[in-house]
């Protein structure tokens, strides 16, 4: 098996199949003395949206089938946009955690097989740890770093201290904002995910229109979504009953609102999160907002505003990088085996993977989730 070495170039194989993105790509890393180039070859994301449409959520069956059907194809397409091939690949690096648990077995599954045939190493990779390290992709930027990590699953604020290294300041309760914005987009009917549908509607939205209310809008780092959720429905069910269905401009008006209402409890929290950074961490002031959510340009422009406000840089990535995709799990995998922090062919699947090991678990959380 090939030795590694920090000063030689990488072509890496990230794998992805956590939830309900199939995803591969090719990420070639080129090191020497300590400078690092990374070029994202090719990235491919199978999403199997139409598969769990119907059922309005992901069925963990569905998609584990869905994975093992289409891992080796979105992997020839990677390889194939790479202009790669499998006998160049010296690395591969699989999303072992935390996620369904059919989904991540197909994937290490198959990963391993590569590995073993090709006489190559591979890599566990922490999903929501690769968010978090998504902004290395692209940017420049030495940790420690605060971190908000706002997704379909999850939403946190932690401090990024290294590859395997996490302190969580806190976190939602309950729901994660992108299932929130998915759920509200499935009782109006406007189709999923709902993010990215909520956020175009907005922008035609009267945000003044309904005042949703802010759970948990206190100096602490946790959140809590689940309320807004609902009082979301309560609203849209009340005039639903009162003018016997919703007209455009009210569908407009709720997600405008909505997403002023998630937008002011991210601008609290984050505040108060940099408000910890700034007493607790002697480092530069880095403030990286990642994950699915971090798509939504309304979010990413008001929390840029604050770290501006408080003298921190906002680190983030285009939209193809905030969604899930396996060009993050290639580059932590990376880093990972770099760090001399990696597996070997007896690498197991860990559906459950907290980040931080020492802080309790929130309360509340864990309860439910693809990716608890
Ligand atoms: O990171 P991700 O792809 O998967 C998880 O790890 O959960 O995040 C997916 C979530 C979905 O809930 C989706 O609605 C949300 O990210 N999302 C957005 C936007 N684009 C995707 N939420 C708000 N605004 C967007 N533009
Ligand atoms: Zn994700």
């Amino acid at each position: 098996m090939k030795k590694h070495s920090k000063d030689k170039s990488y072509r890496v194989l990230g794998l992805e199949s956590s939830c309900d993105d199939t995803a591969a790509s090719v990420v070639q890393i080129t090191n020497f003395s300590d400078n690092e180039k990374i070029e994202i070859l090719s990235s491919i994301v199978l999403n199997q949206n139409s598969l769990h449409e119907e059922f309005k959520g992901v069925v963990p069956e569905i998609a584990a089938r869905a994975h093992s059907e289409r891992v080796d194809i979105c992997t020839k397409e990677a390889l194939k946009n790479a202009a790669t091939p499998l006998k160049k690949i010296d690395l591969i690096c699989v999303t072992s955690g935390p996620g369904l648990i059919g989904g991540l077995l197909s994937g290490v599954m198959f990963a391993k097989g590569l590995a073993k045939g090709l006489n190559i190493p591979i890599v566990g990779v922490n999903h929501l740890a690769a968010h978090c390290f998504s902004v290395k992709m692209i940017h420049k930027l030495d940790c420690p770093y605060l971190t908000l990590l706002a997704s379909g699953g999850h939403c946190q604020f932690l401090i990024v201290k290294g590859v395997d290294k996490f302190y969580r300041l806190g976190g939602t309760i309950d729901d994660a904002p992108g299932e929130c914005f998915d759920k509200i987009a499935s009782f109006l009917g406007i189709g999923y995910p709902g993010g990215p549908i909520i956020e175009k509607r907005s922008k035609i939205g009267n945000k003044e229109r309904f005042n949703f209310p802010k759970p948990m809008y206190d100096n602490t780092f946790n959140m809590s979504f689940s309320g807004l959720k609902t009082a979301v429905k309560r609203e849209t069910e009340k005039l639903i009953n009162k003018q016997g269905g919703l007209y455009q401009k009210d569908i407009d008006d709720i997600c405008a609102s909505f997403q002023k209402t998630v937008i002011e409890i991210f601008k609290l929290k984050t505040k108060n999160a940099i408000k910890f950074f700034n007493e607790k961490c002697q480092a530069p002031k880095n403030l990286a907002v990642v994950g699915g959510v971090a798509a939504n340009k309304k979010i990413k422009a008001e929390l840029e505003h604050i770290a501006i406000e408080n003298s921190f840089n906002f680190l983030t990535v285009p939209a193809k990088y905030c969604t899930d995709n396996a060009a993050m799990i290639a580059f932590l995998g990376y880093e990972k085996y770099i760090s001399s922090n990696f597996n070997s062919i007896d690498l197991t699947v860990k559906p459950r993977w907290p980040l931080d090991k020492v802080s309790k678990p929130i309360i509340g959380f864990g309860k439910r989730g693809a990716k608890a």
